[in-house]
């Protein structure tokens, strides 16, 4: 017979304080706290943190069971709780029967044919993107890549799933995303929450945000309400969407949540994920030269179209190996519902399990050499034969992102182009460290030259 052990007698970090357990290690070093603790605890062990229970799984099987195998079990980490303050009761945090309505509302949105159709607006946007930065081509002025790769990817949500609704706001979304994420990381790593009424300097910044946020995006439900216009886009098919037993449409509140969720669960994950691509390729010049073969060869010198970006192989592996060295979502949570039993622990109900993505995509027994950038790790015969949860960008199970076709079609789109046209050189100086708060944004500026390539 099997014997269970108790979820207290799961390894922990030794060090750890009377009052803040881990957590002060875990503040300081983030990413590095996940990838110590695992090679000495193991792939599942426990954070000791005040107010809360919290282990790490870090082997794909568990993750698998966690995520789809018996995902009824399980709701997401006490971390969404915070991200609701800001995204509400959106697609990401929300959970159950309303979840699943809201999911099977927005999901046709991100259909095959749909994205077929948002192929040339794609190209549309890059080739925009294009012009603005052309004149600094040949010169010695360095763009700020991050915030080009901002505006193209901000800009490629707006026009393809709201029909251009947001205009000439991308400094204040930029900002809006990342005092948000700041705010969300410190409530994260703070087992004593005051509440919200509190004038402390957080609780201010946080009302303000959210007023900056509900001004925006109500602004833009009242614009389409006001317009009387339909277009076949996602703002459309919510504000259409009729209750199947009430017959109701969503009011204006859900409608700001599933919105602002999409708005910034689309845009800031790609631009991470191709900044880091262009710093990966500068720095990798025989992957760099393998790539640029491929486009000229398959793309002839003319724009990619729905059927001739088929042919980039090479790009698609390039793209993959990017995301599993630096996942731009780089940690997942759940937390049980009733009690469960992982490795042959009892884990108690209203435990909360952490699933560091970025340590699992950088585990030696997995992949060999982890740390360096080998795209043909994703030639098809080498990754079939690995655990599917060895890698996992976009999550799994029933809430997979809603958007990872959309992403990865948008990824080939902007890198065939700009590859095309220019050589790209990721300034020398820049430094790689990682920021890794909600998202793994680089923690420096990417500045870069661009050179024609024609
Ligand atoms: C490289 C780009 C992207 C990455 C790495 C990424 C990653 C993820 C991950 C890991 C999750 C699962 C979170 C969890 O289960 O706790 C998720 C969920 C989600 N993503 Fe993405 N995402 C990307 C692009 C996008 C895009 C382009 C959109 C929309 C246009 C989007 C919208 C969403 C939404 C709405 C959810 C919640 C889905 C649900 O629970 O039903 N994401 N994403």
């Amino acid at each position: 017979m099997l014997t269970t052990k108790k979820m207290n007698q799961l390894p922990h970090p030794n060090s750890w304080s009377l009052l803040f357990g881990n957590l002060t290690q875990l503040r300081k070093e983030r990413i590095q706290f996940f990838i110590n603790q695992q090679k000495e605890l193991g792939d599942i062990f426990q954070i000791k943190v005040p107010t809360r229970k919290v282990i790490v799984v870090s082997n794909p099987e568990w993750i698998k069971y966690v995520l789809v195998d018996n995902n009824k079990n399980f709701t997401k980490s006490f971390a969404y709780d915070s991200i609701k303050i800001f995204l509400g009761n959106g697609l990401l945090t929300s959970e159950g029967e309303y979840w699943k309505r809201q999911r099977r509302l927005a999901q046709p949105a991100f259909h095959k044919e749909k994205l077929a159709l948002m192929f040339n607006n794609m190209v549309e946007q890059s080739q925009k993107c294009i012009n603005h930065i052309d004149s600094f081509a040949d010169t010695d002025q360095s763009i700020n890549l991050n915030k080009e790769l901002y505006k193209l990817t901000l800009d490629i949500v707006n026009s393809t799933l709201f029909y251009n609704e947001v205009d000439n706001t991308t400094d204040r979304i930029y900002h809006l995303v990342s005092k948000a994420s700041e705010i969300i990381s410190k409530r994260i790593d703070s087992p004593f929450q005051l509440p919200d009424w509190v004038p402390t300097l957080n609780n201010i910044n946080q009302r303000i945000i959210l007023k900056e946020m509900d001004e925006l995006f109500f602004s833009i439900i009242d614009r389409r309400r006001q317009k009387q216009e339909s277009h076949e886009d996602l703002l459309s098919m919510l504000m259409e969407a009729k209750d199947e037993e009430t017959g109701e449409g969503m009011s204006n509140q859900q409608l700001r949540d599933e919105i602002l969720t999409i708005f910034v669960a689309g845009h800031e994950t790609t631009q991470i994920a191709l900044s880091w691509t262009f710093y990966l390729l500068s720095t990798n010049p025989e992957k760099y030269k393998i790539v640029l073969k491929e486009i000229d060869e398959t793309l002839n010198g003319e724009l990619p179209t729905a059927i001739n970006i088929r042919g980039l192989h090479y790009l698609k592996q390039v793209i993959d190996e990017s995301m599993r060295c630096f996942p731009p979502a780089w940690i997942m949570g759940r937390k049980t519902i009733e009690k469960d039993v992982i490795d042959g622990y009892e884990i108690e109900a209203d435990t909360n399990i952490i699933m560091p993505i970025y340590v699992v995509h950088h585990d030696e027994r997995i992949w060999e050499k982890p740390y360096e950038f080998k795209p043909e790790r994703f030639a098809m015969d080498e990754v079939k034969e690995k655990h599917k949860y060895s890698y996992f960008p976009f999550g799994g199970g029933p809430r997979l992102c809603i958007g990872n076709n959309f992403a990865i079609q948008e990824m080939q789109v902007c890198l065939a182009m700009l590859l095309q046209k220019y050589k790209i050189e990721i300034d020398e100086n820049f430094v790689p460290e990682l920021d890794p708060l909600v998202t793994l944004r680089p923690k420096n500026t990417m500045f870069a030259k661009l050179w024609k390539r024609n």
